[in-house]
């Protein structure tokens, strides 16, 4: 008897979730950690651009491409079974034009994404956004600190902390609800700011750095693992620290090998016969090691 088909999270499924459930979002890169994650019971992962630092080693996020995207988005949609998969969007697949922003988020959809995040909320964002969403594709949205702007706003800086800038965040918000987006991405604002937005509008909020108040939370999956080397911001908790597990584990590896204790005989093969290795070889001694290299032909 086989068992029973997973319940894929879709789109309208998690918009559900809001008040009812709090929603556990991750983000993954490749197939491994990928069905790790969902099998840990996710309810979304986010191939998030943030693979542009913690898995190619970029300062920040501006140098990923669409096709380092769609390569990882593929990977990470053959290792799961339950979660809802989100493309990230990087940057300058969705600023040139409308129709190239349609075209490069209907790839991800071709990729095995069921649907795509875009940072930014201003009224030409919108406008993209919704001729997205018209394409059949579900946006998540992202405000706060979205980091391809980092440029812009000079920094990977708390956002909203004084009132226009909240009122902004607020007005964003609202208007990233309206267009049609299923959920919404919060990344470092006050946690006052965040909990006002969750109970402003229709759609999940998921926090990064937003406080508690959020209708789910996301971290980055090397960040809560503890395999990201730089510095991490305050709001990230270390569930495991991978990295220093994984450096000794090489450490005792590379001992073994240089010390000789690898491979043991059970680590090894014994296919071949004595007869066959002296048919190969010339002659053998009892343990089958050849005493006389000479191929015969
Ligand atoms: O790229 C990413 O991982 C993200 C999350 C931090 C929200 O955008």
């Amino acid at each position: 008897m086989s068992a029973a088909p997973v319940k894929r999270v879709t789109v309208p499924a998690l918009r559900a979730m809001k008040s009812q459930q709090r929603i556990g979002v991750l983000t993954a890169y490749d197939f491994p950690s990928a069905k790790i994650a969902d099998a840990a019971g996710t309810d979304v992962i986010l191939v998030g651009d943030s693979l542009g630092m913690v898995v190619l080693g970029y300062p920040d996020t501006l140098s990923v491409t669409v096709e380092d995207m769609l390569h990882h988005t593929r990977a990470v949609a053959r290792g799961v079974t339950r979660a809802l998969v989100v493309g990230d969007m990087p940057y300058l697949s969705y600023h040139v034009s409308i129709e190239e922003s349609v075209r490069n988020a209907g790839r991800f959809i071709q990729a095995g994404a069921q649907a795509v995040k875009v940072e930014g909320g201003k009224p030409s964002r919108i406008r993209t956004i919704e001729a997205i969403l018209d394409a059949e594709v579900p946006v998540m949205g992202h405000i706060g600190l979205t980091p391809q702007s980092v440029n812009a706003i000079g920094g990977f800086k708390l956002q909203g902390k004084n009132a226009e800038d909240a009122r902004r965040l607020i007005e964003e918000a609202e208007a990233l609800d309206r267009a049609g987006c299923f959920a919404l991405v919060l990344e470092c604002v006050p946690a006052e700011l965040a909990a006002f937005i969750t109970g402003r509008i229709s759609i999940p909020t998921i926090g990064i750095g937003a406080g508690p108040r959020c209708d789910g939370q996301v971290l980055v999956l090397h960040d809560l693992l503890g395999l990201y080397q730089g510095t991490s911001p305050k709001f990230v908790r270390k569930y495991a620290d991978l990295g220093a597990e994984m450096q000794s584990a090489l450490e005792h590896y590379l001992r073994d090998v240089r010390e000789g204790t690898f491979p043991t005989e059970a680590e090894s093969f014994h296919g071949t016969s004595e007869e066959e290795l002296k048919r190969l070889y010339g002659s053998c001694d009892s343990e089958g090691i050849v005493v006389e290299i000479q191929a015969k032909s």
